[in-house]
């Protein structure tokens, strides 16, 4: 079981004298993932088949960035995946890059292609034009419009990568979610809108908060799940979530101290929550994980 319990409370949702949550270890059922998929991986392999390709492209000197492309590849080194990696300065251009994504587009040994964003800021990078000009059917992260579209509409497509891992992360705890109350904080692309999509689709309730949100505390404390994907040090403070609420904090943020952190005060919503996912450790290995499985999707279509 990937749930570490501090104690042995009833996983019934709401209302419960919950006094700490049990942890959902996104690093563990990652670790499961990427496992079974090497597994899957050397079976194709087995049968003559060519290893599956993911081209990642990092521009720039983000060192967050760097850090989560250096793990992205680990990861598809450990499953047995191809990683194509270009590493380009942050003057290497927008049509310079669009001619890149369309060679990588023709090459039969690429099955998944990953842009790292941000793009650098103050140079002519177009994000949005970058994104609709991978091939949707290798589009491992899910942001090309076709795509987005689809999740839009209740299609089946590639998923964005960290709200698949917070929806895989979601059915760990075992709740019928039907009809429960869901509260994003955060309305990014990449995991805010998409995450509100797919919750909706699984017939939560969803309310979308963000910065402008007049009362915050009030929206997350009616909430049964919280999903914190603002960017902010411990917005969410601990004493707004509702006793029992699952709690999954996508953030990761550097504090006054230099410590890592979330963007939800963890030791306070864990004394209140049933489930809460921590800092690091939490949906950050889940997002590789289902990058990795999105790339091996492509590969088998
Ligand atoms: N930057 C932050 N998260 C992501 C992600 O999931 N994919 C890409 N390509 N860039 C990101």
């Amino acid at each position: 079981m990937l749930l570490q319990s501090s104690h042995s409370s009833p996983s019934a949702l709401m209302d419960l004298p919950v006094t700490s949550a049990r942890l959902l270890d996104g690093k563990a059922l990652a670790e499961q993932i990427l496992t079974t998929l090497q597994r899957e991986v050397a079976e194709k392999m087995a049968t003559g088949l060519p290893a599956p390709g993911l081209a990642t492209i990092l521009v720039g000197h983000d060192p967050a960035s760097h850090i989560y492309v250096r793990n992205k590849r680990r990861a598809c080194e450990k499953v047995g995946m191809t990683n194509i990696h270009h590493e380009l300065d942050k003057a290497y251009g927008q049509t310079a890059l669009l001619r890149l994504i369309a060679q990588l587009n023709a090459d039969p040994s690429v099955h998944g292609i990953l842009v790292q964003l941000p793009l650098p800021k103050g140079c002519d990078y177009d994000e949005n034009e970058i994104l609709a000009a991978i091939d949707p059917n290798k589009d491992a992260d899910g942001f090309h419009p076709f795509n987005q579209g689809a999740l839009m509409q209740g299609r089946k497509a590639p998923v964005p990568c960290t709200p698949k891992g917070i929806m895989r992360l979601l059915d760990e705890c075992g709740l019928q979610l039907k009809g429960l109350h869901a509260v994003v904080v955060g309305r990014s692309n990449i995991v805010g809108k998409p995450v509100a999509l797919l919750l909706l689709e699984r017939h939560l309730t969803v309310t979308i908060c963000h910065s402008r949100t007049r009362d915050l505390a009030a929206e997350v404390g009616r909430a049964d799940i919280v999903v914190a994907a603002v960017g902010v040090p411990e917005l969410v403070r601990g004493a707004w979530i509702k006793k029992g609420a699952v709690v999954l904090d996508v953030g990761i943020n550097r504090n006054t101290e230099g410590k890592l952190v979330g963007d939800v005060e963890f030791h306070a919503a864990a004394a209140r929550a049933s489930w809460i996912t921590p800092v690091p450790g939490g949906v950050g290995p889940m997002t590789i994980a289902m990058l990795l499985q999105n790339t091996f999707e492509a590969y088998n279509r």
